[in-house]
């Protein structure tokens, strides 16, 4: 009898079917490969969190000289001084140290209140329109807003600084990013840096000008021109996209955790804890890298001086071995916390300010749209393998999903019954435990005696049902024919506004059906 060996785990950072669901390969990295080589990419990665933090906080012999990002390190430019996200000691420490004396705490809380008069307004006309991204109606405008507070640029030019920002981290589909020595030159951010120096203010850019600090060669001076541009650069591009990514984020997972959502909405107090988990959740930077200095033993190999490391923070932060149910997510999670901004030397300079976005965002996001359900048929994860999560992340707010099928039932080849019961009867927003993870849908039927017609809409569009009435029980059955034909069988009660109930998925087994009524 021949048997066959499993394949060998494979983790491609360029290919975007990977990107989709990341999960299960990083699961198997850690387990099979924690130490993994891709020959192709010509790179190392480590996936457990013990490896990714000894890495980050060994940075003598993981180095930042090169570049923090795959690409960069491979091209092996040289980088601007300033740049120090990608400089070592002592140069990192200096101009790290420029950057925090102005970058206070004091100023962070002071922009609490303009990001809420943001989100408010941002917000607010968004209220009853039944639909609404996450990404492109929110979270791809707060991010640069607050970075345009904090540096005092004026409004009507912050949207064309994010276009030009985003633009240099995106990639082709299945591809490394490109990179050129002009990349990190960046936004066109010189005439404000020009102005400000004739019109100083209380904003960033002005301290950024006029702070004094002993440079590395212990000369007493001012930041260069150069060196300003390069720093709110790296501002923009550090701060930007990461808190965008959180926002759409926000969507998808709290989309598929209806009655965690639920809880944040009766209980705001929670929604700091909620931001932890979900940074660690669907970290916006699932790896970070490093050039090797020197040869290093890591689970009975050697990497060679001059590789390039991948740290797999999305990976280390579901790890088993540090947080319990890793792959869980749990709005109520206490214990260590996650490795999303990063460790050591350069731990994130902006995660309080990120911390404020997130917090404010969620709290003004549910304050207006306690429910959601993703339009996943018209959602786009973006193309980058710094960044990752959605360029448009559609919902369906409220009744929402309701209105969408009313819109679409005359359009299908529904019975003219099915059509009736799509437009009147009984509005029901329905979640699924299926094997794959959870299904949000909505019904719509109409009562008829002891039967009822009526309409499921979900990521399957809209389809017809039939099913039968006793008492305050309800079953009925679906048939997809995508992504495989199956059939759905569903038994639920009624309580006043609550379904709760099973379904069952064909052969592939059973779920909980859960729903209220809208
Ligand atoms: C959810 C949002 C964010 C995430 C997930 C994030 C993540 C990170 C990570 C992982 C690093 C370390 C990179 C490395 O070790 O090579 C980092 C560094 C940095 N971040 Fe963030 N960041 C976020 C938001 C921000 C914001 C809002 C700002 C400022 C406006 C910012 C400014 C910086 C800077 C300046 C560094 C470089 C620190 C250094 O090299 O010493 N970040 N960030």
């Amino acid at each position: 009898m021949s048997t066959t060996a499993p394949a060998a785990v494979y983790w491609d950072p360029y290919r975007p079917d990977f990107w989709m669901d990341p999960y299960p390969t990083f699961r198997r990295l850690r387990e099979e490969a924690p130490l993994y080589r891709n020959e192709q990419y010509d790179f190392y990665a480590v996936s457990r969190f013990a490896d990714v933090e000894a890495a980050f906080n060994d940075r003598e012999t993981f180095s930042s000289s090169r570049g923090d990002i795959l690409e960069y390190i491979k091209a092996d430019m040289d980088i601007p001084s300033g740049m120090f996200i990608w400089e070592d000691p002592p140069a990192h420490s200096v101009h790290r140290g420029v950057l925090t004396r102005v970058f206070t705490p004091r100023r962070m809380n002071e922009l609490e209140q303009r990001i809420r008069a943001f989100c408010v307004r941002c917000l607010d006309p968004l209220v009853g329109a039944g639909r609404f991204d996450f990404v492109a109606d929110f979270g791809a405008e707060m991010p640069m807003r607050v970075i345009g507070m904090l540096l005092g640029i004026p409004e009507e030019d912050q949207v064309g600084i994010r276009e030009k920002v985003d633009a240099a981290l995106r990639t082709e589909a299945g591809k490394p990013l490109e990179v050129s020595q002009a990349s990190y030159k960046g936004a066109g951010f010189e005439e404000y840096i020009d102005w400000r120096a004739k019109h100083p203010s209380d904003d960033l850019m002005t301290e950024l000008l006029q702070t004094e600090f002993q440079d590395e060669t212990g000369a007493r001076r001012k930041l260069t021109r150069q060196e300003v541009l390069i720093f709110v650069n790296l501002l923009a591009g550090a701060g930007n996209e990461t808190t965008t990514r959180l926002i759409g984020w926000t969507g998808k997972v709290l989309g598929d955790h209806p009655d965690q959502r639920a809880e944040l909405v009766k209980n705001p107090a929670l929604i700091p804890n909620a931001v932890e988990e979900l940074l660690r959740y669907e970290p916006p930077g699932p790896a970070v890298a490093r050039y090797v200095t020197r040869d290093v033993e890591l689970h009975g190999r050697t990497v060679p001086k001059g590789s390039a490391m991948l740290m797999l923070v999305a990976s280390a932060n579901r790890d088993e071995r540090r947080y319990e149910n890793g792959e869980r997510f749990d709005v109520h999670r206490q214990g260590p916390p996650h490795i999303s901004f990063g460790r050591g030397v350069h731990a994130c300079l902006g995660s309080a300010l990120a911390r404020v976005e997130g917090r404010v965002a969620i709290d003004e996001l549910l304050k207006r749209f306690p429910s959601w359900t993703v339009d996943f048929d018209n959602a786009k994860l973006s193309s980058t393998s710094t960044v990752r999560g959605w360029d448009n992340l559609p919902a369906f707010i409220g009744d929402g999903l309701a209105r969408a099928a009313r819109a679409r039932a005359p359009q299908s080849a529904a019975p003219a019954q099915s059509a009736a019961a799509a437009q009147d009867g009984e509005a029901w927003e329905l979640a699924l435990s299926t094997p794959v993870g959870q299904q949000n849908l909505s019904a719509r039927i109409v009562r008829n005696g002891a039967t009822f017609t009526g309409t499921m809409t979900g990521e399957m569009g809209v389809q017809d049902i039939t099913g039968k009435i006793a008492g305050n029980k309800l079953s009925w059955t679906l048939s997809l024919t995508k992504p495989m034909a199956i059939k759905l069988s569903f038994d639920a009660t009624v309580e006043g506004d609550a379904m709760s109930g099973k379904v069952r998925f064909g052969m592939f087994g059973g779920g909980a059906l859960s729903g209220k009524r809208i």
